[in-house]
């Protein structure tokens, strides 16, 4: 298998320092930069929006995935491609037409990633998995950090793997949420090769080159 990749997820950055975070963890070896945008309608919460991606382009060469925790979000896609986003992740359950904009997306010529929440089967996929690059399986509920993984996502993970090898076996496999060095070897063992993390990164006592180092270490084991 290809070594896994690491996203760290800004969500749980010091936005005052966010620049020297994010350049702290390329420094580290950061493979793509995890943007989480929510709306207050598909999750109760608010988070950040494309004028977050345009200041972070100026100071990072990694990639920038913008995770679109949003309601109708062909409505953002140009925007957040102007700030800079190299690709998106939308969710299955957030669009009414997810082929629509899943074409909108490769129309825009970025890399598009489809999102299933902890309640939805990973069958969902299958007659849209020839058009994207990549799955994110939601380990958590959507909406916030710090939340505890939910081991019953594993199986799912593994489903999930089972189908992208059958019909895509270019596409990854992300998963998101209470990823840190306990969970993330399940995950990888059940077929995950992209990790986002986001508390186990940037809220680490000693700081986020160690947090990367151990989350690395835990998958060595
Ligand atoms: C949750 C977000 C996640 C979040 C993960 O809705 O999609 O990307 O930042 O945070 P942790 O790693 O703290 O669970
Ligand atoms: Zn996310």
């Amino acid at each position: 298998m290809t070594a896994v990749k690491l996203a760290p997820s800004i969500l749980a950055a010091d936005f005052a320092r966010l620049g020297e975070q994010v350049a702290e963890v390329e420094r580290a070896g950061a493979d793509r930069i995890h943007v989480d945008v929510m709306d207050g309608h598909f999750v109760p919460n608010l988070s950040m929006g494309a004028v977050v991606v345009e200041s972070l382009r100026r100071v990072t060469r990694l990639p920038l995935e913008a995770h679109l925790m949003i309601l109708n979000p062909d409505f953002f896609l140009e925007e957040f491609v102007q700030a800079g986003t190299d690709s998106f992740l939308v969710h299955w359950e957030g669009t009414n037409d997810l082929s629509r904009t899943v074409q909108h997306i490769k129309g825009l010529g970025k890399r598009i990633g489809v999102a299933i929440n902890p309640a939805t089967p990973a069958a969902v996929l299958e007659e849209i998995m020839p058009d994207i690059d990549q799955v994110l399986v939601m380990t958590v509920n959507p909406g916030f950090g710090h939340q505890h993984f939910l081991p019953t996502t594993l199986p799912k993970i593994a489903r999930a793997r089972e189908m992208i090898d059958r019909i895509k076996p270019g596409c990854s496999l992300e998963v998101d949420g209470g990823i840190d060095a306990t969970t993330a070897p399940l995950a990888v063992a059940a077929g995950a090769d992209v990790l986002v993390a986001g508390s186990a990164i940037f809220n680490d006592s000693e700081g986020v080159t160690a947090a990367m180092q151990r989350l690395r270490a835990a998958l060595q084991q």
